[in-house]
């Protein structure tokens, strides 16, 4: 198992006990009802690196019937043992065990950037997905989260002035997301660029591109709501199947 698979699975409980079932509260107020909002209409619904499969519960909740993969073993029994109905399965995104034009619609939310070979990972959703379906790709925004990103506080000037310092934007490259408690996860970042060209390369065209408000904006940020309200942390884009496509 490389050292990406790895982190999924010994870090899988750390990611359960913090971001799902209620417990982070950009998912539950924010992600998965908007994800489910643009998933519907849709039928069968393909969801790539499900985790422990919140978004495919969220959606099963409605008409739809969504199937989640991941390659984490561990996420997916847990998330059979959340939900013994939630169809999920182990398998690779860059390798998906569907036929052709078998779903009407497709989500990757915040696992792209996890995926090294992800142009591979498009064209097999493009494969998996009927033409005229939908692709949903949610991701940290990568003009706006790139590495080295942050916060600066500048205290030289009075009043001390915060601005957003933009990372190294065109730089590729993987490095390790620390999150604290030992948990680190290697995150590769890609310009905006990588990502257009891929889907487009793969037979999706993209239909609107969402930047929803960071959420949820702390008490303590307050003095700094109006920076804090303008620096996008998600970026959506909704793409569909081209009909020329195959
Ligand atoms: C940040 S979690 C997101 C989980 C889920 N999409 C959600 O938003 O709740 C990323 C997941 O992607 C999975 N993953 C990473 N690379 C993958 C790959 N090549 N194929 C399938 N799953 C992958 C990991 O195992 C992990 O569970």
């Amino acid at each position: 198992m490389d050292q990406k698979k790895n982190a999924w699975e010994s870090n899988a409980e750390w990611w359960q006990n913090s971001f799902t079932n209620g417990a982070n509260a950009e998912y539950s107020e924010q992600l998965l009802p908007l994800l489910v909002e643009l998933m519907n209409g849709f039928q069968k619904v393909l969801e790539i690196g499900t985790g422990e499969g919140q978004i495919v519960r969220a959606l099963s909740e409605t008409s739809i019937n969504a199937v989640g993969i991941d390659q984490s073993d561990k996420q997916i029994r847990h998330g059979k043992k959340t939900d013994p109905s939630s169809v999920l399965i182990r398998s690779l995104a860059e390798h998906l065990p569907f036929r052709d034009s078998f779903f009407d619609a497709a989500i990757a939310c915040l696992v792209v950037e996890h995926i090294e070979q992800f142009e591979e990972s498009f064209r097999e959703v493009s494969r998996v997905v009927k033409r005229g379906g939908r692709f949903v790709l949610a991701m940290n925004h990568p003009l706006l989260q790139s590495p080295g990103s942050s916060w600066v506080e500048d205290w030289t000037t009075d009043p001390p002035e915060k601005y957003w310092r933009v990372g190294s934007y065109l730089r590729e490259e993987t490095s390790e997301e620390h999150f604290g408690d030992g948990v680190s996860i290697p995150f590769t970042h890609r310009p905006l660029s990588r990502y257009l060209n891929a889907l487009n390369d793969s037979g999706f065209v993209t239909t609107r591109m969402l930047e929803p408000q960071p959420f949820p904006i702390q008490e303590e940020d307050l003095k700094w709501k109006n920076e804090i309200a303008f620096i996008p942390r998600l970026l959506l884009l909704v793409c569909e199947k081209s009909s020329g496509s195959k």
